[in-house]
């Protein structure tokens, strides 16, 4: 038996440890926000929270969540206004939207390390977050006005100005 909180809430575990988390959040407790994509820690698509950390859920087990604290998108922001979803849909992300959930804990993760990242630093950090439909410039400039936002304690209706949206197209 372990324990540990999901988005807050005390769960308990019995099962076996080396289920990886991502089969425990969507088969077990029904959150569906948090992708599977390669399975392998290579698309970022499961990424979440332990402990405030950007982990790939679907390789870290869940025993190792024991007496953690797993945060998904779900719980990132009660009301979806984290700084980081605010810059997402200034800038409108998502394209088909499979990767974002983990585009956006990636990004959180990010910010909550470094709160004014360089360009460098958000490519460097973003890089394992592979999206299909392309959306890496977006991306970039959402971090930047994240960044902003978090700094400046707007609203989310601003924050456009000085965003550097110049970043290279990166190759899948
Ligand atoms: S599904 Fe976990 S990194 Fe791709
Ligand atoms: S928005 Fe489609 S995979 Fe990223």
């Amino acid at each position: 038996m372990m324990s540990f909180k999901v988005n807050g809430q005390s769960k308990t575990f019995s099962g076996d440890g080396d289920m990886p988390i991502l089969w425990y959040l969507r088969d077990e407790l029904g959150l569906s926000g948090t992708k599977f994509g390669c399975g392998m820690a290579l698309c970022g698509a499961c990424t979440v929270h332990l402990d405030g950390k950007a982990i790939r859920s679907c390789v870290t087990t869940i025993a190792s969540a024991a007496g953690k604290d797993i945060t998904t998108i779900e719980g990132l922001d009660s009301k979806g206004n984290h700084p980081v979803q605010k810059a997402w849909r200034e800038h409108n992300v998502p394209q088909c939207g499979f990767c974002q959930s983990g585009q956006i804990m990636q990004a959180a993760s990010l910010l909550e390390d470094n709160a004014s990242p360089s360009d460098q630093e958000i490519i460097d950090s973003m890089q394992g977050n592979i999206c299909r439909c392309g959306t890496y410039q977006r991306i970039h400039a959402a971090v930047k006005t994240a960044a902003e936002m978090a700094s400046k304690n707007l609203t989310g209706n601003s924050g456009k100005g000085g965003v550097n949206t110049i970043v290279k197209n990166r190759e899948l």
